[in-house]
């Protein structure tokens, strides 16, 4: 498709966009806490749950091998979206977090001894630092932390002097879901690769909003989340190099990872398989699969550039507010837009934007060190998908002036 987005055609998939909340026009600006699930998504899972349910990878019934071949597609559907080179190459998580504590325990475990050092960005997530702590306090190894500026921007010159012998590991988000920013993977990869450093990569900000092309940006894994992409909740991905996949110990063991158990000696199944232990969400992935279709119906190229127009429109009327600060502004920004106001906390803001049928984040975003290091203990959120308009973006600007208003 070319063109702009047909958006009212698109809200039309949307029933929560569309039915009166409070007696409003529900006003969406949390996708980056969860996005919402268009009608062919939820269709395509009713009719798997209807018609076509039973467990995958089991028996030779037909029912079980059409299910099986589903499931399947949706893992091909995924690798394409984000041109992995293989389908096998993409592990069912129940999330990005569950794929990131996948890699600490599997990968980062053999390979971090006492001594040795994981290297984080300072605007990871609390699901890409949190692993690696824990990973780090059970083996005596340390954090450092890639430093970012006052824009939101990492500070690029600073990776070379924090890359040290001792460094196993390099965690970094692809889009900031704190503040926007969208880091230069590919050139920290390189950086991190010409040390010989595998790189981690947090995606599940990028995925819903960017053409995502995993050969080019060379990284070592890439987790994302279903539900932060027009899916459901429940089922995410783990991409991983080949050659990592096949050198990782299962992390969970159970049914369907396993070639053979005796008492003595188990085997187990060549990757993704032998990091999907029990029965998966079988209706989430194939639901998964769906909204990669619908995503890539509408296209990445027009969603991008319908966001950035939102982010343009959003930013300067925000700004144009006295006594509102946006934190973050990264010269490559997704449509984030965190946001401060003198004398008034964020939850207070949050409480009355839902008064007024607009939904934000008012918080820490799961990202508290982001939080110190813009010394404030949280933000107002606001952030925007395809399916939202300049209208949303006006009633969020008048409900902020209302705000304005109420705490003189
Ligand atoms: N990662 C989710 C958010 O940004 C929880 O709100």
């Amino acid at each position: 498709m070319t063109g702009p987005l047909d958006v009212a055609r698109i809200r039309e998939d949307f029933p929560i966009l569309t039915t009166p909340f409070k007696g409003k026009r529900l006003v969406y600006l949390d996708s980056a806490v969860s996005g919402q699930m268009p009608r062919p998504v939820v269709e395509r899972m009713g009719r798997y749950a209807q018609l076509e349910h039973t467990n995958v990878h089991r028996g030779v019934s037909t029912l079980s091998q059409e299910a099986t071949d589903r499931f399947e597609e949706a893992r091909e559907k995924v690798r394409r979206l984000v041109n992995a080179p293989s389908a096998r190459q993409i592990v069912w998580t129940r999330g990005t977090t569950e794929a990131l504590n996948l890699v600490a325990q599997s990968f980062g475990r053999p390979r971090v001894h006492a001594g040795d050092e994981i290297l984080l960005s300072a605007m990871e997530h609390h699901a890409n630092i949190v692993p690696w702590q824990l990973l780090a306090q059970e083996r005596g190894a340390r954090i450092r932390v890639i430093p970012m500026d006052d824009d939101g921007e990492l500070i690029l010159d600073a990776i070379p002097g924090l890359i040290t012998d001792r460094t196993r590991i390099l965690g970094l988000t692809h889009v900031s879901n704190a503040l926007g920013t969208v880091n230069p993977v590919k050139e920290i990869t390189a950086l991190a690769h010409a040390r010989g450093v595998p790189v981690v990569v947090d995606g599940a900000q990028a995925v819903p909003h960017l053409k995502v092309d995993l050969q080019d940006l060379d990284c070592d894994f890439y987790a994302f989340s279903g539900h932060k992409m027009s899916g459901p909740t429940g089922i995410g991905a783990l991409f991983g190099k080949a050659e990592h996949l096949e050198a990782m110990p299962p992390w969970q063991g159970g049914g369907n990872m396993i070639l053979s158990v005796t008492w003595e000696k188990t085997t187990y199944m060549p990757f993704p398989g032998k990091f999907e232990a029990g029965t998966p969400a079988i209706a989430a992935t194939i639901g998964l699969g769906a909204s990669v279709d619908y995503l890539e119906g509408i296209g990445f190229d027009r969603i991008a550039a319908h966001e950035h127009g939102l982010l343009v429109y959003a930013t300067e009327a925000l700004e144009a507010i006295p006594g509102l600060r946006i934190l973050g502004k990264a010269r490559e920004k997704a449509a984030v837009i965190s946001f401060v106001m003198e004398g008034i906390h964020p939850h207070d803001i949050g409480s009355i934007l839902d008064h007024e049928g607009i939904v934000v984040r008012a918080g820490h975003h799961c990202a508290q060190p982001v939080m110190e290091r813009f010394g404030v203990p949280a933000t107002t959120r606001a952030s925007l998908a395809y399916f939202n308009t300049e209208e949303d973006v006006d009633a969020l600007v008048a409900a902020v002036l209302k705000v304005k208003e109420i705490f003189g």
